[in-house]
């Protein structure tokens, strides 16, 4: 928890005002374990100086006044093509946790991807507020028990089962290392009962998942497969083989395999193997509404938000959250006008050129 947060309303200006206020607010453990990546953090940084390689080139006397950001994924009506990544440990960030992402985009009619390893089980999230949601689970454990956590998802409501892929033991995080940050199992242990999840999570053996794992599971699951952690056209075809309903391309924000490509430059490879067959969903180094054009002209459906929204939960919970929200939606509004797009379905790849 992070007891610097007063309790005052916190109100965030910009986005890079709610970097900076998240930097000089929050504990520097609760800052660096929502900041740090893996290694030496080469491919978190890569993620957001991927961004610069791309420039706008608008459509200028399109006669745009105003702008409709609604789109929806997997038959959800979303208000903006953007949700929520999931954050575990959230309970270590603000004491509302994950209850405070699902408040906010409800109240934004998004969704939320709910973490897996969070002090809060999948039915009290669902319960807190009423919007779509989609459980994000580990692709790692016995299948009759992935299986019985989707089936508690079904139940409870979520509307889709997102599979983590990327992390088949934590990152070398560094500079938590560095830090001496270690993580209370307990933050990773409201979805079991046990403590072998967290065990797993947190020890240095791999999962035995694989591809096969993935199939097997996927025949039973009784909720659409998302696969999170795709970077490349190869596991994109693999990942729609199973029977996944979409991919997101996704290096975990640089948190686990430094040194991986970053997410915006695998897209297009990805999307050209997807070929349309599915919707595919983006995250990584996205810090401004801007980023969220560019990679909707680069042809992803949707876009999830992970640190910034681990930061407005960690200063001011929901409402932190939705200040978030609205100001990813308000720049994306304003780009979509000086660009001359007036629906989402007018963002595409003439908008863009890459920098020579
Ligand atoms: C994450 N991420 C993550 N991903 C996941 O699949 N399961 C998880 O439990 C977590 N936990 C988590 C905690 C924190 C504090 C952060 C910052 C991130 C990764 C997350 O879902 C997403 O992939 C990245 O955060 C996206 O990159 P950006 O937006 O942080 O640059």
């Amino acid at each position: 928890m992070n007891p610097q947060v007063t309790g005052q309303p916190t109100v965030i200006r910009t986005l890079p005002h709610l970097h900076q206020r998240a930097q000089a607010e929050l504990l520097p453990d609760v800052w660096a374990y929502i900041d740090a990546g893996a290694g030496a953090e080469a491919t978190r940084t890569d993620n957001e100086s991927a961004f610069t390689q791309w420039q706008v080139l608008p459509r200028l006397l399109s006669g745009v006044t105003t702008v409709d950001t609604a789109t929806s994924f997997l038959g959800i009506e979303l208000a903006a093509p953007l949700m929520t990544a999931p954050i575990g440990c959230d309970r270590l960030l603000h004491p509302t946790g994950q209850t405070a992402v699902v408040t906010a985009t409800t109240s934004r009619s998004t969704v939320a991807v709910v973490a897996e390893a969070s002090a809060t089980s999948l039915e009290d999230v669902a319960a807190a507020a009423t919007g779509p949601k989609i459980m994000q689970v580990h692709a790692q454990g016995a299948v009759s028990e992935f299986l019985a956590l989707a089936e508690r998802a079904r139940a409870a409501g979520y509307a889709a089962l997102c599979v983590t892929i990327d992390c088949p033991v934590l990152g070398w995080r560094e500079r938590l290392r560095r830090l001496s940050i270690t993580v209370d199992p307990a933050h990773f242990s409201g979805n079991h009962t046990d403590g072998r999840f967290a065990t797993a999570l947190l020890g240095e053996s791999g999962s035995a998942w694989t591809w096969d794992t993935l199939a097997d599971a996927a025949e039973r699951l009784p909720l659409p497969l998302v696969v999170k952690g795709v970077l490349t056209a190869s596991d994109a075809r693999r990942a729609l083989e199973c029977g996944a309903r979409s991919v997101i391309v996704s290096n975990h924000g640089g948190r686990q395999l430094d040194s991986v490509p970053a997410t915006l430059d695998q897209l297009p490879e990805i999307l050209d193997a997807v070929d349309g067959r599915a919707p595919v969903g983006i995250d990584g180094g996205f810090r401004t509404g801007l980023d969220v054009f560019k990679a909707l002209a680069l042809g992803a459906d949707v876009v999830l938000l992970g640190r910034p929204v681990a930061m407005g939960m960690a200063l001011d919970g929901a409402h932190g959250v939705e200040q978030v929200l609205d100001l990813f939606t308000a720049e994306l509004r304003r780009t979509m006008v000086l660009a001359g797009c007036a629906r989402i379905s007018d963002i595409n790849a003439d908008l863009l050129r890459r920098r020579t």
